[in-house]
């Protein structure tokens, strides 16, 4: 009999993930056997575990990596497809059947799925504002010009990051970078909160005025209560109040099906992950 085929999530914390969880339930629900753990495992750390983890003796087929170990996973991995290299970030890593491995991120693909499968979210002609200009920013600006949206603009508390990133991303369709000062005369659709302002309970400073009338507000983040930026969100009247938690099932799922082939369905999953929470 061969061995049950192991997977895991890196990430430093890593106790509160969810990612065991899910996987097992995916794992359940398309009738396959794997094993899947968290590693608390700082950048230093990375390196070395991951080349044990995928060698002949660990055994292990498939990680996901999380903060702060995304850019150390993409320079880890053989090769890379291209969205990963868009993002210049890895959140899956994959051992391929000759041994090499093969780095994806699957994040930004994971937010499109929940945005329009699972809350009916148009993007198409609409405009986007995404807060921050940092590793979680730059994972999704390529699946979102996927949707031709008019424009995205990038709001950063460091301005000249913002402006940087609008210039690399210029070729995919119309984009500008900008400080959160230079956010008052403007509507949108979609804005998604990229900072990592809501761990530490932060909101950058933004105007009463930002939202459009069915704008939908999408924080990338997630908790068991709803985040600053939700509750902003909420008190400003948005048409739709997202967190990150159907984004996280959604990047999950696609991980799991690059690594088994299969496509799991995420609604019961995030349907039971909602239901053990406030919100
Ligand atoms: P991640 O990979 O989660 O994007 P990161 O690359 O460290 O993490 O980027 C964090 C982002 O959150 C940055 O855009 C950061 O703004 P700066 O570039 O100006 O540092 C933003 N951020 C963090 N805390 C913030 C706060 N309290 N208010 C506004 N923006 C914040």
């Amino acid at each position: 009999m061969s061995p049950i085929d192991k997977y895991a999530v890196y990430g430093h914390p890593i106790k509160h993930s969810q990612s065991p969880r899910i996987h097992q339930l995916f794992a359940k629900q398309t009738g396959q056997s794997i094993e899947y753990n968290a590693f608390d495992i700082t950048r230093d750390e990375f390196t070395v575990s991951a080349k044990a983890f995928f060698s002949s003796k660990g055994g292990g087929k498939g990680l996901n990596c999380t903060l702060p170990l995304k850019e150390i996973a993409f320079a880890f991995a053989d090769k890379t497809t291209v969205r990963a290299q868009f993002s210049k970030a890895v959140n899956t890593l994959a051992r391929l059947p000759d041994g090499s491995i093969l780095g994806d991120n699957t994040d930004g693909c994971g937010l499109i799925n929940d945005l329009i499968g699972n809350q009916g979210v148009c993007l198409g002609n609409k405009k986007i504002l995404v807060l921050g200009a940092g590793g979680a920013a730059r994972g999704i600006l390529s699946p979102l010009f996927e949707q031709n949206p008019s424009k995205i603009v990038i709001a950063n508390r460091t301005v000249d990051k913002a402006i940087d990133m609008a210039n690399e991303f210029a070729n995919l369709g119309y984009i500008e970078g900008c400080g959160y000062d230079q956010l008052n005369n403007a509507q949108y659709d979609l804005v998604i909160n990229a900072t990592s302002a809501s761990l530490s309970g932060e909101l950058p400073p933004l105007p009463d005025t930002l939202l459009s009338e069915s704008a939908c507000c999408y924080d990338l983040a997630y908790s068991d209560k709803p985040t600053t930026f939700i509750r902003w969100a909420k008190e400003h009247h948005a048409d739709k109040c997202l967190d990150g938690l159907g984004m996280l099932v959604e990047q999950a799922a696609e991980a799991f099906y690059l690594w088994r082939g299969i496509r799991p369905k995420t609604a019961p999953v995030l349907k039971l992950l909602n239901s053990e929470r406030e919100i």
